[in-house]
């Protein structure tokens, strides 16, 4: 034990010397969390629930507060975020250790999509279908970052999300519940490794608790309105599944979910996730969200806030300090009950122990293995796997006059012309919510230039033209990039958005490709050479010209620091593309929102060809430009045989289902095979097909494999209108697809009493 704990004052010496004695008696955690709960003054609790914002970095409107390190070692902040790096988060700690009871702070920090190694943004991550992988980046970003001093990140995001004007659709998993929920399970696994306590273990937070996905308009922090059915069958799930994976904390959101601001959200907080869930974590504001409960109208003042936000279960304030301003008044005036304030701090206070900061407040300080972490090359090599399997080939047409597709791309072509704004870009390539790591470049990234350069022999002339800006309307660089494009055999395009045109309050209302890009493909078509387009984007851009004109297209979303090596890696067939779209994207704005799991209406609209008093747009099509589940390979896989074992399925039952998948071309692939449902007739209307099932499979060329799913009675089962959650009896349809619309076998069985 570290004499350090001991405090200046007999008693707490004496009550903290019990606590740490308990340690060896091995007393549980909510005890020994009890016993530190019962030496601290009302003012120490509510330090506990308070977070504060290092001096930068910041990632939300600033509160100027000069007497951070005062307001620490008077034990008035628990918590602190935005301080990265172990000489930073050792300063501030040892602050806290001057403080009268010693309790460390915890370190938080929006540890996204990686750390200092950067991975594909968590949309384009989703893209892969591949939860080890998913598992496996989340990992890696705990293991940098904890060895960095952090003990807290902000994410999983399991924001379900079918607006891709809302720039935070990039933090997700996309539109679909069933793969948001496995999605956000693999995330939390992922970062809070083999459980908390070990030193590469950082605590989830689960976000932004709840609807925030669903904001009118995709306009940032607007307001929700959606039924409690919605919000159970396509919001919630994926939350409920992080936690029963077990998350540590929860953070709430910025909107109001109809008329009730998620912070003050007691149904959400107290009634399902502390309630029906169980959940034994704590839940943390949002930036600010406590205080803006005022400007939502909801409450009068910072008084009347911190008393919604504690009685809905809001356990620590960040950044609104209305906590520190009102809690005390709040309990002296009999509004707030002392256990309300000691559920709260007991909740953060285990957690804190549950990392063994009681134990060693600098256990994440360490600046040898800071080094080391960070400088592990293994990092690197997973990065570029992962971004890989999340580049999604969504077109790919024959080589003009010939037989073969234009991609992969030769490694023995002549030339090869490089065109566009992306291509040479450095710190692009990360995205939004990159983490600044003090000592390391932000520029440390393969870019698309050198990663193609790395992949080609000297016999290939690689040309370079900028072509245009990502904005604006100057086309002086056509010329050159044409002129460019004429050298050569083929040409590569990298166009799209500017990392930071999504992400946090990044709408958008206009999500065309900005600027003159398009133009710029035009006249490079023109010149009749092939052209591959790399789309380089935080969420689903409308890019019709594109799609329609360009003869090859991979959308590369942003990749991170190996996004340069993992372009070339698909590029040039050393690896086959294998990722599928988990969110559909729309023709233009005037879709959105579009999904697959849609109801069917009383009037559907099956095809573009009828609009005869149907559910259809009169000038445009009903159907997205590529489809939730969508995405090409360089081989091609057949589905046959499907078989199931009974036609009929008794609720207690389980019903297996096989079909067999070749492959069919002439290289090793991995195929990701979706299965649907629909239930025909239900209490409340069942959408025309529901994701229930998938699986990644490679196979080498020619290769059969039989594949099997099993049906329970969970998978059948919805939210009635009392929110139970039933399955009823009745007949469903069956479709295994490759894509939610390419359903390449049907059967359907029926589920009886
Ligand atoms: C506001 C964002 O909504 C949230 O996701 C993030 O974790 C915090 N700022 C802290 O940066």
């Amino acid at each position: 034990m570290r004499i350090k704990y001991l405090s200046h004052f007999v008693i707490t010496v004496f009550g903290i010397f019990a606590v740490l004695f308990s340690t060896a008696q091995n007393r549980s955690i909510s005890q020994k969390a009890d016993s530190v709960c019962k030496l601290m003054t009302l003012e120490e609790k509510i330090g506990q629930m308070n977070q504060y914002n290092d001096d930068w970095n910041a990632t939300g409107p600033l509160t100027l507060d000069n007497d951070k390190a005062g307001q620490i070692q008077l034990g008035q902040v628990g918590s602190m975020l935005n301080c990265v790096g172990t000489a930073r988060t050792r300063k501030w700690q040892e602050i806290a250790m001057r403080s009268r009871l010693k309790i460390p702070l915890l370190f938080g920090q929006d540890v996204v999509h990686g750390f200092k190694t950067t991975f594909p943004i968590p949309l384009a991550e989703a893209c892969s279908w591949d939860m080890d992988a998913i598992r496996l980046s989340a990992r890696i970003a705990a293991t940098e970052a904890s060895a960095a001093g952090i003990h807290w990140t902000f994410a999983p995001m399991v924001d379900i999300a079918r607006d891709p004007r809302w720039g935070r659709v990039m933090e997700g998993a996309g539109e679909d519940p069933f793969l948001g929920s496995a999605i956000a399970a693999a995330r939390v696994k992922g970062f809070q490794g083999e459980g908390l306590g070990k030193l590469n273990a950082v605590m989830a937070c689960v976000k932004h608790f709840a609807a925030y996905g669903a904001a009118i308009g995709g306009r940032d922090y607007n307001s929700v309105d959606m039924s409690n059915r919605l919000l159970w069958e396509v919001y919630l799930p994926p939350f409920k599944a992080a936690a029963a994976a077990g998350a540590a904390t929860f953070m709430n959101s910025f909107n109001d979910l109809n008329g009730v601001p998620a912070t003050g959200n007691r149904y959400l907080q107290r009634d399902i996730l502390k309630g029906k869930w169980g959940f034994k974590g704590f839940v943390v504001s949002d930036w600010g969200s406590i205080g803006e409960m005022i400007n939502h109208g909801n409450v009068k003042n910072e008084y009347e806030a911190a008393l919604s936000a504690i009685t809905a279960g809001c356990d620590m304030d960040m950044e609104s300090r209305n906590y520190k301003h009102t809690l005390v008044q709040l309990v002296k005036d009999k509004k707030v009950p002392m256990a309300l304030i000691d559920e709260a701090v007991k909740r953060i206070l285990q957690k804190k122990f549950e990392m063994g900061l009681f134990d060693d407040p600098y256990r994440f300080c360490d600046a040898a293995r800071e080094t080391k972490e960070l400088n592990d090359p293994a990092h690197a090599t997973i990065a570029r796997q992962i971004a890989a399997k999340s580049i999604v080939l969504l077109k790919n047409e024959n080589m003009p006059g010939q037989t073969n597709p234009i991609l992969p791309l030769s490694k023995q072509t002549h030339s090869i012309a490089f065109i566009g704004p992306l291509v040479k870009a450095l710190k692009q390539n990360k995205g939004f919510w990159d983490v600044e790591v003090p000592g390391v470049d932000s520029n440390f990234i393969v870019s698309q230039w050198e990663g193609v350069k790395n992949k080609l022999g000297a016999d290939t002339k690689l040309l370079y033209a900028k072509g245009c800006d990502i904005e604006g309307d100057n086309k002086d660089g056509f010329a050159e990039a044409v002129a460019v494009a004429q050298q050569a055999d083929v040409v590569i395009l990298s166009i799209g958005e500017r990392r930071d045109m999504s992400g946090e309050a990044k709408s958008r209302s206009n999500i065309n490709i900005p600027g003159v890009q398009e133009d710029l493909l035009k006249v490079l078509l023109a010149t009749g050479k092939p052209v591959v387009v790399l789309i380089n984007a935080g969420r689903p851009l409308v890019f019709n010209y594109t799609a329609d004109h360009a003869p090859a297209i991979m959308y590369t979303w942003w990749l991170g620091s190996e996004a340069g090596n993992a372009i070339a890696d698909v590029l040039f067939g050393d690896v086959n593309p294998s990722a599928k779209l988990p969110i559909s994207f729309p023709r233009n704005e005037g879709q959105i929102p579009i999904y697959y799991s849609h109801f069917n209406t009383g009037r559907p609209a099956t095809s573009d060809t009828n609009r005869n008093y149907n559910s259809s747009y009169n000038d445009l099509s009903i159907f997205p430009k590529y489809e939730f589940g969508f995405g090409l390979s360089y081989t091609k896989f057949e589905y046959s045989h499907l078989q199931l074992s009974s036609k009929k399925m008794k609720a207690s039952d389980q019903l297996e289902l096989s079909f067999e998948l070749t492959n069919t071309g002439k290289m090793v692939g991995d195929e990701v095979v979706q299965l649907y449902l629909r239930d025909r007739v239900g209490s409340i209307c069942r959408p025309v097909s529901e994701l229930k099932g998938f699986d990644k499979i490679k196979l080498n060329p020619g290769e059969t494999r039989t594949i099997r799913f099993t049906l329970t009675k969970e998978l059948l089962s919805f939210y009635n209108d009392q929110l139970n959650w039933v399955a009823e009896p009745g007949e469903f349809e069956l479709m295994i697809g490759a894509s939610s619309r390419d359903i390449r076998l049907k059967d359907q069985f029926e589920l009886i009493k």
